[in-house]
């Protein structure tokens, strides 16, 4: 059985200017995922930076930290059992051409700059934590029981 853990989720602002906020919580809800914290909030320049630090010096880098720092976003943390890769799978591919439909950005993309949502990548070790900790404080994480948690899980 795989372990209960929280991974770091964000509609970007394509997704915020498109109306997709709402969809996206509602899809995570329904699965039975958890929200612990989420905040509306503008990206700056250092953060970008941060956060994208992986892709400095590759070719699509500066046109990816004025996307994301070009338009408010809604920032989360989802907690439940393998969540990492159980939201990367509803994700979809980075390339949403490539996405099967039904996943989120297969259902709400065309572009590959322009995917909708981000989520921690379940192949980097620790990318949730360090993630989670990059956008929220400690005391911004909600420690609380969901009452379907006993029948979402065995
Ligand atoms: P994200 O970090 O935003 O959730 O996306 P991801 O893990 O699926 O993809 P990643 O490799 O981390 O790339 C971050 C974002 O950079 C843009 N990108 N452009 N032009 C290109 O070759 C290229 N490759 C990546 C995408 O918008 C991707 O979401
Ligand atoms: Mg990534």
């Amino acid at each position: 059985m795989s372990e209960t853990e929280r991974t770091f989720v964000m509609v970007k602002p394509d997704g915020v200017q498109r109306g997709l906020i709402g969809e996206v919580v509602s899809r995570f809800e329904e699965r039975g995922l958890k929200m612990v914290a989420g905040k509306f909030m503008q990206i700056d320049e250092d953060l970008a930076h941060e956060h994208y630090g992986e892709h400095e010096g590759k070719p699509f880098f500066e046109g990816l930290v004025d996307f994301i720092t070009s338009g408010p976003v809604f920032a989360m943390v989802w907690e439940g059992q393998d969540a990492t890769r159980q939201v990367r799978k509803m994700m979809g591919q980075t390339d949403p051409a490539e996405s099967a439909p039904g996943t989120i950005r297969g259902d709400f993309g065309l572009d590959l700059g322009r995917n909708v949502i981000h989520g921690s990548d379940h192949e980097d070790p620790g990318a949730n934590e360090r993630e989670i900790d990059l956008f929220f404080d400690d005391e911004e994480l909600v420690d609380y029981e969901r009452i379907d948690e006993t029948w979402l899980y065995e």
